[in-house]
């Protein structure tokens, strides 16, 4: 089984962000996990479309859009048009899943949901036809660097078996404390995709870094 990486830039160098974008992407990184916050939906403030569209010219991966903002509703057209790949959106942060995944789908790019820890799967009933990937948050938003809840991993498993009874495609990624300690669990779990900030941007080297954590969740 093949494991992407989706390293997350909020624990890169943010004055050198070309250079660390470069970095993971020589390294063999499939997605950019890119952490949108408004200070609002979570506590911290962190990239606009801006940098999203400044980032674009410089990498050829997957600009993976983690939306942790209130109205996501209203910013869905500027990350398409700064070069977002894959936009995803908390189930928690709008009324209206539905139309939302469909307004992602309409702007070409593919369709996440994300789901805080306490948040239960059945929130994806009735509209997994419009969903590309499904985001398991294994901590709560807002900071890199926080410890893995491990209370979260059944909730990957069962969301593998949904997704199956469904004979739904979507991928599964997981975000928050994923290392080289914690990667092998959530893989077994059914994770495809894993987002790794502080275990890759934190390390002396971050491309031995990605290689130890998909190695890790090969194991
Ligand atoms: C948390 C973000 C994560 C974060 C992960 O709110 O969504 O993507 O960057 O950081 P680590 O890997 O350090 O837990
Ligand atoms: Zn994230």
């Amino acid at each position: 089984m093949h494991y992407a990486i989706a390293p997350s830039i909020l624990s890169a160098n943010f004055a050198n962000l070309a250079h660390d974008v470069g970095l993971v992407e020589k390294a063999g990184a499939e997605y950019l996990h890119i952490d949108v916050m408004d200070g609002h939906f979570v506590p911290n403030i962190t990239i606009g479309p801006a940098v999203v569209a400044a980032l674009r010219p410089h990498s050829k991966m997957i600009f993976d859009v983690h939306l942790m903002i209130e109205k996501p509703e209203k910013y869905i057209q500027d990350f398409a048009r700064a070069g977002a790949d894959l936009i995803t959106v908390h189930a928690e942060a709008t009324v209206h899943l539905h139309s939302l995944l469909q307004q992602i789908r309409a702007t070409g790019c593919r369709a996440g949901i994300a789901l805080n820890p306490s948040t239960p799967l059945e929130v994806l009933d009735y509209v997994l036809e419009l969903t590309d990937l499904v985001l398991v948050m294994t901590v709560n938003p807002g900071f890199g660097g926080q410890e893995f809840i491990s209370a979260v991993l059944p909730k990957i498993s069962r969301l593998k078996e949904k997704l199956q009874a469904a004979r739904c495609k979507a991928l599964i990624q997981v975000d928050g404390g994923i290392n080289v300690r914690t990667a092998a669990a959530v893989a077994r779990a059914g994770a495809d995709i894993l987002v790794a900030g502080s275990a890759v941007f934190g390390a002396a080297d971050p491309a031995a870094a990605i290689a130890q954590i998909r190695e890790a969740a090969r194991s």
